[in-house]
């Protein structure tokens, strides 16, 4: 089944094309490995799913149906969550507190009751094993734990599809390890994500599948061994860095 659908997606910035017929499907239950260098356009790409951005060609689908003019509180209604966008983690506000802004915001979040808003929101930060973190300021989390907020805030909101846009930036690599069992945990429990992510590591462990984005087009897209390993890729993006991917050189 089909959670996600880009259909030749094209924008323009002004005089600038980011995206190029962009096309790719995430299927229900993957977690698809967003990649490409830097302003390659990944972070718009997620701007437009989530309605953030408008574009000028193509269409995106979100379980069958166009969601193409959608304002962002109706596509996150639908289920599509993405981190950091609704509500940065206030510092000054509990765990508690800023995963309550989520299960106000999401899917059903308009009729839920400050009381369930309040459970859903401790499942939340239980499923991200943040329990004992409740009631702590944001501000004094450390960075994998303010990176399991972010997830809590977004999965408070019902997602069915999660975008994950950079959530692994600064962890060292024990962390790494803990974050990518951590989305496939989301995953697992019954959520579909798209990642974008620079560290390639990470992506690569956590990716059932791959794509990259390489002077606004898809260049390719598949299995994370096949990716990481084709020429065009290794030549366009991953450079030296290719060695430091897969540990073969
Ligand atoms: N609102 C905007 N107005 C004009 N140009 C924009 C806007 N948002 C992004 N851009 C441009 O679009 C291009 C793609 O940016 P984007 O942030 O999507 O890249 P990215 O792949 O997420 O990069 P990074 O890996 O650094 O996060 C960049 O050239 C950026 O300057
Ligand atoms: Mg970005």
């Amino acid at each position: 089944m089909k959670t996600l659908e880009v259909i030749g997606v094209t924008k323009h910035f002004g005089s600038i094309t980011v995206l190029k017929d962009v096309s790719f499907t995430v299927w229900k239950g993957e977690i698809l490995g967003l990649i490409g260098p830097n302003g390659v356009g990944k972070t718009t790409l997620v701007n437009l799913i989530t309605g953030a951005v408008s574009y000028s060609d193509g269409d995106i689908r979100f379980l069958g149906k166009s969601i193409r003019g959608f304002k962002p509180h109706q596509i996150s209604r639908l289920g599509v969550s993405r981190t950091f966008e609704v509500a940065p983690p206030s510092t000054q506000m509990t765990s508690l507190e800023n995963v309550m802004v989520g299960a106000f915001f999401g899917k059903r979040g308009r009729q839920r009751a400050a009381r369930a808003a309040g459970k859903k929101a401790e499942e939340s930060l239980d499923f991200m094993g943040l329990a004992a973190k409740k009631y702590v300021p944001a501000g004094s989390l450390n960075v994998l734990e303010r990176r399991r907020l972010e997830i809590a805030i977004a999965l408070a909101m019902n997602p069915k599809l999660l975008l994950l846009d950079e959530v692994m930036a600064g962890l060292n690599s024990t962390e790494l390890d803990e974050a990518v069992e951590l989305v496939k945990r989301v995953r697992d429990a019954g959520v579909t994500i798209l990642v974008v992510e620079h560290v390639m590591r990470a992506i690569a462990k956590v990716s059932d599948r791959i794509l990259v984005l390489h002077h606004g087009k898809k260049i390719i897209e598949g299995a994370p061994e096949k990716v990481l390993n084709d020429r065009q890729v290794i030549e366009a993006y991953l450079g030296k860095r290719h060695k430091d991917v897969t540990g073969r050189g």
